[in-house]
C-alpha cells in the first residue's frame, strides 16, 4: 500500500528505537549483549512498547577501539555479538512482528585492523595504499595539516614502516577511507547491497557529512566563537575549530545520491539517514537533495537546545523552515553518544520531553531505556571504557550506555547474576526497570506506551501539519498538528508553576504526564508544574 501512498511509507508514519546491542541482552552470560537477546527482546519492543522499527548500533566484527565504530569486517556478525545466521533469525523475527530493521553503516573509516588498511599501510606502492589518506610531513617535518581528532589530538598518526601519516578524523585505530577512490566507493556500496540482499530496512549511516573533505586538505581556521559552538553540541577541544575543510565538501552530495539510486533500486521501503552535526540549517537541508539523495539527515537541534521553551521553540521553527517540501523531518532526544535524557533535561520533564519527541511532526527516534528515564549513570573510573571519555575529562559517553535493567534481581533480567556486565547498571536499577515500570500504572513506561499508541492511532500526530501556538503563556509550548479534519493540540509547561491555557470547552483529555494534577474545565487546560497534556481539540470550529 505504501508504495503507492507515500505518506504511508513506514518511515514516515513509524517511531524507531534505537538498540546499543552490547547493553540489550545478554544471552551468553558474558556481561556483554548479543544478537540472540535482541531477538528474545523482540515482544517487549513491537507489543509491549509498541514501536514500528529499530535502529541496532554496530555487531560487526571490531577491536572494539571505538565499541563497533571501528569495522574490520562490513559483511559479518562479530562473534560476541553471535553469527550472519543468528542476524538472519533477528531480521526474520523482526518482520515477523511487523518491524522494520534498519543496521549501522560506517563509511568514514574502517578499523586499522581491517584488511584493507593491513594492506594499505604495507608499503607505499600497495595497490591498497590510496583507499586511505596519506600524506607526506611538511617540509619542515610537522604534520600535513592542523586538522584535529573528535576524539583529541591530531587527525594524523605517522606510520614509521613507510614514513608517511594517515588521516583519522577519530581514533588512530580508525583509520579514514578515501572516498575519492572509485575503488573504495565500489567496494563499500558492496557492503550496502550486501545487507540489502539480506533483506535489511535501511541504514544509519555513521558521521555521513564525513565522507568527503577538501581535496587541498587546507587547515581549518580557528573557530570565532568556541564557547558557542558549546551551545550546538560541548565537543570540549574539538570545538577551537571551524569544521569547514575536514568534512563537508560538496563532493559529498554525490555520494548520497548513488547510495539512493542502490537503495532505490531494491523492493521495499528502502530507508537512509545519516548522522550528521551540522547546524547552519541550510547545509544540513542540502543532504536530502532533491528528494535523491538521504531520505533524512539526523535532527539533533533539541539534544543541547536546553529544557526552554523559547529555545525549542526557535529550533522547531528554524528546521521545519529548512526541510525542502519533499522532504521529511525527524527528531532526536538521545543516543549512545549524549548524556541521558533525563538527567541533561531534569528528571522532573523526563514525561514531557516523551510528549515532545512522539507529537512533533516527523520521525522520532527514542534511545533505549529513555522509555524508563534512565539516569545519566555514574561509572566509576577503574569501569571506565570509552576512548572520548578515557582521553579528554568529561567527555565520556559511558553513562548513557549502560545495560538495559528488565528486573529487579541481581543482573536485572540482563546477565547472569554472577557475571559484571561490560559497564555497571545505573544506581537506581532496582526500582527503575522493565517488570516494576509495567507493573506501575502510573510509571514512565505506561506512559510512554500509551503515547506510542495515541499516535498509531492519530493520524494527525503521524503526519500531520504542525502550527506553533502564539496565545499561550511563555513557560509553555504549544503547538497544533491537524490531518483531515482531527486536530491535536500539544501544551507542555517548562515553569515550576502551574500554567492555564485556554481551551474548548468540547476539548478531551488524551493524554497527561502528571495523573490528576493536570486537569480540564471552566474552559482551561490546568497545566502542572513541568507537566504536559495533549489535547483534542473536539470539532473544529
Ligand atoms: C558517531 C557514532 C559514535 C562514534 C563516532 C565515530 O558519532 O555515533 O559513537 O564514536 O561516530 O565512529
Amino acid at each position: 500500500m505504501s508504495a503507492h501512498n507515500p505518506q504511508l511509507q513506514w518511515w514516515k508514519t513509524g517511531v524507531v528505537y534505537q538498540i546499543y546491542p552490547r547493553s540489550f541482552q545478554d544471552t551468553t552470560g558474558n556481561g556483554v549483549g548479543d544478537l540472540n537477546g535482541i531477538t528474545e527482546r523482540l515482544g517487549y519492543v513491537a507489543d509491549t512498547l509498541g514501536v514500528d522499527a529499530i535502529w541496532i548500533s554496530p555487531f560487526y566484527p571490531s577491536p572494539m577501539a571505538d565499541f563497533g565504530y571501528d569495522v574490520s569486517d562490513y559483511t559479518d556478525v562479530n562473534p560476541m555479538f553471535g553469527t550472519l545466521e543468528d542476524f538472519d533469525r533477528l531480521l526474520a523475527a523482526a518482520h515477523h512482528r511487523g518491524l522494520k530493521v534498519i543496521v549501522d553503516w560506517v563509511p568514514n573509516h574502517s578499523s586499522d585492523q581491517h584488511p584493507w588498511f593491513v594492506e594499505s599501510r604495507s608499503s607505499r606502492t600497495s595497490p591498497k595504499r590510496d583507499w586511505y589518506v596519506w600524506r607526506d610531513s611538511k617540509p619542515d617535518g610537522s604534520l600535513p595539516n592542523n586538522w584535529q581528532s573528535e576524539f583529541g589530538g591530531p587527525a594524523w598518526t605517522y606510520d614509521e614502516g613507510t614514513g608517511q601519516w594517515y588521516l583519522h578524523s577519530f581514533l588512530a585505530e580508525q583509520p579514514d577511507l578515501n572516498w575519492r577512490n572509485p575503488e573504495v566507493v565500489a567496494a563499500m556500496f558492496d557492503t550496502v547491497r550486501f545487507w540489502l540482499d539480506r533483506g535489511v530496512d535501511g541504514f544509519r549511516i555513521d558521521v555521513a557529512h564525513y565522507v568527503m573533505k577538501d581535496p587541498a586538505l587546507t587547515d581549518n581556521p580557528a573557530s570565532q566563537d568556541p564557547a558557542g559552538m558549546a551551545h550546538f553540541k560541548p565537543m570540549g577541544p574539538f570545538n577551537a575549530w571551524e569544521h569547514v575543510n575536514d568534512r563537508g565538501h560538496p563532493d559529498v552530495h554525490g555520494v548520497y545520491r548513488d547510495l539512493r539510486s542502490i537503495l532505490d533500486g531494491y523492493e521495499g521501503d528502502r530507508f537512509s539517514v545519516g548522522e550528521i552535526h551540522i547546524f547552519d540549517w541550510d547545509e544540513w537541508a542540502a543532504y536530502y537533495g532533491d528528494g535523491d539523495e538521504l531520505h533524512m539527515p539526523y535532527n539533533f537541534s533539541l539534544v543541547w537546545a536546553g529544557w526552554n521553551p523559547t529555545a525549542i521553540r526557535a529550533r522547531i521553527e528554524a528546521v521545519e523552515a529548512a526541510v525542502p517540501s519533499h522532504g521529511w523531518p525527524n527528531y532526536v532526544l538521545g543516543n549512545h553518544d549524549e548524556q541521558r535524557l533525563a538527567t541533561r533535561y531534569g528528571p522532573e520533564n523526563a514525561r514531557a520531553a516523551a510528549v515532545l519527541l512522539l507529537t512533533l511532526r516527523g520521525q522520532p527516534t527514542l534511545y533505549y531505556g529513555d522509555e524508563l528515564a534512565l539516569r545519566e549513570a555514574s561509572v566509576p573510573p577503574g569501569r571506565q571504557q570509552d576512548p572520548w571519555g578515557i582521553r579528554v575529562p568529561g567527555m565520556s559517553r559511558d553513562g548513557s550506555r549502560t545495560p538495559m535493567p528488565w528486573t529487579p534481581d541481581p543482573g536485572h533480567g540482563f546477565t547472569d547474576p554472577t557475571v559484571a556486565p561490560w559497564l555497571p547498571f545505573g544506581q537506581d536499577a532496582a526500582t527503575r526497570n522493565v517488570r516494576v515500570h509495567l507493573a506501575d500504572a502510573g510509571s514512565i513506561l505506561n506512559f510512554v506506551r500509551h503515547l506510542l499508541r495515541l499516535r498509531r492511532n492519530r493520524p494527525s500526530l503521524q503526519r500531520g501539519t504542525i502550527a506553533i501556538l502564539d496565545d499561550v503563556p511563555e513557560d509553555v509550548l504549544g503547538y497544533v498538528r491537524r490531518f483531515d479534519g482531527e486536530q491535536t493540540i500539544v501544551l507542555i509547561n517548562f515553569a515550576d508553576s502551574t500554567q492555564m491555557v485556554p481551551a474548548a470547552p468540547t476539548a478531551t483529555l488524551l493524554a497527561a504526564t502528571h495523573d490528576g494534577g493536570s486537569l480540564l474545565g471552566d474552559g482551561m487546560a490546568h497545566l502542572a508544574p513541568h507537566s504536559a497534556m495533549v489535547i483534542d481539540p473536539g470539532p473544529a470550529a
